[in-house]
């Protein structure tokens, strides 16, 4: 039921051909390892650029996770950026060539405290 919603909110937000879907990180926690997961089809950019947003703002950037990641791979194992703890986190996936090319978001997600 959750997937099928989020991906009506997904073909309305993302006009553009585009199937990336971006997963929510598992307990993401502010400055430690964490894996970040996405799907894709043939018809996917070969790269993109992954950012971290705050979810009820429209252009609140709060980090760069990753530049010109390789589509293909699905996931990959990084270090998430120290930030606060909150619970209206978002990954935007943009063009390489155009920032503002949304390819897709993933669902919102809290970030934690370090223990
Ligand atoms: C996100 O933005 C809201 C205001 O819209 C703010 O209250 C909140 O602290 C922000 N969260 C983060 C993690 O920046």
């Amino acid at each position: 039921m959750r997937v099928i919603s989020l991906s009506v909110i997904l073909a309305l937000a993302a006009p553009l051909a585009s199937a990336l879907t971006v997963a929510a990180p598992t307990n993401p926690t502010s400055g430690e390892i964490t894996e970040i997961h996405w799907g894709f089809t043939a018809s996917d950019p070969a790269t993109f650029d992954l950012f971290l947003v705050n979810s009820t703002q429209a252009f609140d950037l709060k980090a760069i996770i990753g530049e010109n990641l390789q589509t293909n791979l699905g996931q990959i194992t990084t270090l998430f950026p120290v930030e606060a703890s909150g619970n209206t986190y978002q990954l935007r996936a943009v063009s390489v060539d155009n920032v503002d090319r949304v390819l897709a978001f993933s669902p919102v997600f809290s970030v934690l405290a370090p223990a």
